[in-house]
């Protein structure tokens, strides 16, 4: 029998992975981890706490209270909750706990969507399929600007695009489990694609890795 399909989905912010993530989970009929918000689960309640986030003890604290199934999309989303989510992320025993609970969730009977930034890498090394979801920084940035506007928000560009770089090379340059494609993972490069685009090349990646999987 072919074991339960796993999907690992990595890339830096703003990239589009979350979206494509979410329609591979809804095609595929398999449930979806977002894990960057369980980084964002501990910050937000470091900050809700009001201790700092370089705390390491507190941090561990935080992160055995995170429950999967409580995770509020909603609060966690916000921007700032995100940069703070990268500075905790750093921490290797905050990381050593949440990577218990995502390969908890990517161990279920039915199989899973996983994205994040270490999920082919470390999580989930012998994922069926791993993509890397990428776009340049710029075409990233214009992207968060117009979701910005579209929600009646003002943003500034440069602005956008700097927090944009500062993030990739905090999640890059960290030592415990930087941001990076896996030996065997599939780049998909956004920057010239729509998301029905992106999603189609992501779908026939999955498809032909299904197909191998099931003939193994
Ligand atoms: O994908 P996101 O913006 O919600 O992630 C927020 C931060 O969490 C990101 O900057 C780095 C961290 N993160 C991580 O280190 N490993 C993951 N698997 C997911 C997110």
């Amino acid at each position: 029998m072919s074991r339960p399909p796993v999907i690992a989905i990595d890339g830096p912010a703003g990239a589009g992975k979350g979206t494509l993530a979410r329609r591979l989970a809804d095609y595929y009929h398999l449930p979806h981890l977002d894990t960057g918000l369980t980084y964002r689960a501990v910050a937000h309640m470091l900050i809700a706490k009001g201790w700092p986030l370089g705390d390491a003890p507190h941090a561990v604290e935080a992160a055995r209270l995170v429950d999967l199934g409580s995770l509020d999309k909603a609060i966690l989303s916000a921007h700032a909750v995100g940069e703070a989510a990268s500075k905790v992320a750093v921490l290797p025993e905050v990381r050593k706990i949440l990577v218990d609970k995502q390969r908890a969730f990517a161990a279920q009977p039915s199989g899973a969507v996983l994205d994040g930034r270490d999920i082919g890498t470390v999580v989930c090394p012998g994922a069926t399929i791993k993509l890397y979801v990428t776009a340049s920084a710029e075409v990233r940035a214009r992207r968060r600007l117009a979701e910005i506007e579209a929600n009646d928000g003002a943003g500034d560009f440069a602005t956008i695009l700097a927090d944009i770089v500062r993030r990739d090379e905090r999640d890059m340059g960290r030592a415990d489990s930087p941001l990076k494609p896996a030996a065997d993972a599939h780049l998909l490069d956004t920057s010239e694609m729509d998301i029905e685009t992106a999603f189609l090349a992501a779908r026939a990646l999955v498809d032909d890795a299904l197909a191998k999987g099931s003939k193994a």
